[in-house]
């Protein structure tokens, strides 16, 4: 253990300074893209269509007031929606202009104003998919716009495009050369834009799942849309549960690095009666965030920001739990150990220490326990990382987890 304690550190120091030897004289280096799993929040998972610049702005003060900014959400991103459902005469996007009337920069000044970036929903096809389920008019998808539009996105301000293909049309080929179609044309632009996209609606099986788009892009969806409910025990199909995206995301573990990340969907923490789906429990809630947190899985909340209960911003603004997912190894959590339903993860971290998940998918409490060789260790200090409390430990790890819940520890060795 001391041995790989002494890499992890050494691989960390020689990154420090390969990340500085750009840099010129006396200028901090700029951190690249996404080197760490984005965090922020997204409109769709609570209002869908229901949104205007209002909404917007109030979230973005309300990520300030919470907490949620100092503690990492940088990203405020406007889903499905948002746009004029015609191009204009030069055919350019613009926002809604009764919902939107001072225009998306001006928006994206607001957000930026406060401290936080800005981020828009786009498909690299005909429709988005509020357009193509009907719940919104028009065709303003980016096919054959992706130059002009990733201009226009970053004249905007736009630091975050949410990139969702939404079709039943198109082979994996196609996708590949419509998803790096706009990450060119994000480039062109010169302005650094965090590129999220989604293989999987309309699809099956699941090209987010079957193919890696490091390269591509930053962050790829691996499973079909989540919902605020445990389990619905749907094989990537609409709509998945907290445990149901687990499954399909753990065995694509290999794929997560510093830049590129396993997307499996945004945070249905604090998300409440949604297509009667009556929302997660605190436990399960406080279960799925961690498990994100292990997964180095983007972090972007969903829930109404404004109004959440106390309970709720504890699980969002708890620093432990992100600090594990903002680690700099970007290493999503193994799977060591599933007895059933009783299951263990591990997840290296940069300082040598590794933080373990007990995570009980059943329906009663249970003792769930890691063995020293699944840990790698057999002395180590556990920070527990829900309640703060730090004990001495040798031997096995095991923990008191109550049904739907997780218990998350930091384990230093000694
Ligand atoms: C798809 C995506 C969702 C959301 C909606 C918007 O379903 O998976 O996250 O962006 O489209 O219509």
């Amino acid at each position: 253990m001391r041995r790989s304690f002494v890499l992890a550190a050494t691989v960390t120091a020689l990154a420090g300074i390969c990340v500085a030897l750009p840099a010129e004289a006396g200028t901090p280096a700029e951190p690249a893209t996404a080197a760490t799993p984005p965090m922020g929040w997204n409109s769709w998972n609570s209002f869908g269509c229901e949104i205007d610049e209002n909404k917007i702005k109030s979230m973005a003060d309300a990520l300030v007031a919470s907490g949620m900014r100092d503690a990492g959400y940088q990203y405020v991103v406007i889903d499905d929606c948002w746009f004029d459902p015609n191009r204009t005469a030069d055919g350019s996007l613009r926002g809604d202009p009764k919902r939107f009337p001072s225009g998306m920069k001006a928006v994206g000044d607001y957000v930026h104003g406060k401290g936080l970036k800005f981020g828009l929903y786009q498909v690299p096809t005909e429709k988005t998919c509020a357009q193509r389920n009907n719940a919104y008019p028009g065709e303003t998808g980016s096919g054959g716009h992706e130059h002009a539009d990733a201009r226009t996105f970053a004249s905007w301000g736009v630091d975050y495009l949410k990139y969702d293909w939404c079709s039943p049309a198109g082979t994996l080929d196609d996708q590949i050369r419509g998803f790096t179609t706009m990450r060119d044309a994000l480039a062109a632009t010169g302005r650094p834009i965090v590129y999220s996209i989604n293989a999987n609606s309309y699809h099956f099986p699941k090209n987010g799942q079957v193919h890696d788009w490091n390269g591509i892009a930053h962050l790829s969806r691996t499973t079909e849309d989540i919902k605020p409910v445990w389990k619905t025990g749907n094989p990537n199909e609409y709509p998945m549960g907290v445990t149901d995206i687990i499954d399909i995301n753990n065995a694509l573990t290999e794929r997560a690095k510093p830049g590129y990340y396993n997307d499996p969907d945004m945070l249905e923490v604090g998300v409440y009666d949604v297509e009667g789906y009556p929302g997660l429990t605190d436990t399960e809630a406080r279960a799925h965030f961690g498990m994100w947190a292990l997964m180095s899985a983007p972090l972007i909340a969903g829930n109404d920001v404004r109004a959440m209960k106390p309970e709720i911003s504890r699980i969002l603004n708890n620093r432990d739990v992100i600090a594990v997912n903002q680690d700099s190894l970007a290493r999503q959590a193994d799977l060591v150990d599933s007895q059933g339903t009783a299951q263990v993860y591990r997840k290296p971290m940069a300082d040598g220490s590794i933080v373990v998940g007990l995570l009980n998918r059943t329906e009663t409490a249970r003792d769930l326990t890691a063995t020293t060789a699944q840990l790698g260790l057999d002395e180590y200090t556990a920070r527990d990382l829900h309640t703060g409390e730090v004990t001495g430990r040798s031997g096995d790890l095991k923990a008191a987890v109550p049904a739907h819940g997780l218990q998350l520890f930091r384990l230093y060795g000694s």
